[in-house]
């Protein structure tokens, strides 16, 4: 494995191609590569500890690679070139209580967008020690027409950190399986990101969420003037639906015209959320 890769990269990966979302310690990642050289393996995983673990123990696996962020910007906008043969999600959070449950992993359009990242009869395990959970993800996958499968118990070991955990703790592990059972439609919101120019501007913006329809917000953190007057940094969260943009957005001045963009160090995706947020910001500045 050479490097970590950001979940929007295009990763030149080798078919048959296998994910593993939420691969902690990275323990089943390294037993199944070992075993099957010739599978090419992602691994995604949003916290960084267990990115750095996993690199540990996986960085002398050719077959490897891993991925630092959330598993909803890598299925729509990594590895584009290949689709998934297998996938796996074991021990996922099962966010017990009602008021997280948007939180967790596999609702409807979750396994909408997994059937567009993934081959013909591709399987995906979703593997928990909570019963409720499994068939949570399950009754959400047959609900969309474009699975099919099982739940049920299983004795199979996969050597990870939580499932020693819980099987200490006296818990049973379960499974659903789900065969993928036809396409399914799911529109990935990108779009080609139009930078605002201003004639004149204020240099005025108000920490606070700006509401920027179609479910997005635009939520204002910090904003930063430069002494000369000429530059402004302005530090914003865009969330849209599952995906979150960690934006420094940038108003700067070229000759006559004022410019608004996203900062190159900022992590965001080129989307219609992202393009209202630089619309309206545009609108707020623009006077
Ligand atoms: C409870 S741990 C299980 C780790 C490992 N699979 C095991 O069995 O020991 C859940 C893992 O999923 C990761 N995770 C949770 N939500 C995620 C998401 N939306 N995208 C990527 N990783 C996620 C967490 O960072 C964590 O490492």
């Amino acid at each position: 494995m050479s490097r970590i890769h950001w979940p929007d990269e295009d990763i030149p990966l080798k078919e048959p191609v296998e994910l593993e979302i939420g691969f902690g310690r990275g323990d089943f990642l390294k037993r199944i590569a070992t075993l099957n050289p010739h599978i090419t393996y992602v691994g995604v995983d949003r916290s960084w500890g267990s990115v750095k673990r996993a690199y540990k123990r996986l960085k002398d696996l050719k077959n490897v690679h891993l991925v630092w962020g959330d598993v909803w910007p890598f299925l729509m906008f990594g590895a584009r070139g290949v689709k998934f043969h297998r996938v796996f999600s074991l021990f996922p959070d099962p966010w017990p209580k009602r008021k997280h449950r948007e939180r967790r992993m596999f609702s409807p359009d979750f396994w909408r967008l997994l059937a567009v990242r993934t081959k013909e009869d591709a399987h995906v395990s979703v593997v928990s020690d909570e019963m409720f959970f499994v068939r949570w993800a399950y009754d959400n996958a047959l609900s969309t027409g474009c699975w099919w499968g099982y739940v049920s118990e299983t004795n199979r070991r996969f050597g990870t950190k939580y499932e020693e955990k819980w099987l200490k703790e006296g818990k049973r592990v379960h499974q659903a399986v789900l065969i993928k059972d036809g396409e399914c439609d799911f529109r990935i919101p990108e779009t080609t990101l139009r930078i605002p120019k201003l004639k004149s501007v204020r240099m005025e913006l108000k920490p606070g969420d700006y509401p920027l329809g179609g479910g997005a917000y635009l939520s204002v953190k910090e904003v930063v003037v430069s002494r000369e007057g000429d530059r402004m940094l302005i530090r914003a969260v865009v969330s849209e639906g599952p995906l979150l943009h960690k934006v420094w957005f940038v108003l700067y001045r070229k000759g006559a015209t004022w410019y608004l963009k996203p900062s190159d160090f900022s992590r965001y995706f080129p989307t219609e959320g992202l393009q209202r947020a630089l619309d309206l910001l545009s609108s707020i500045l623009g006077g």
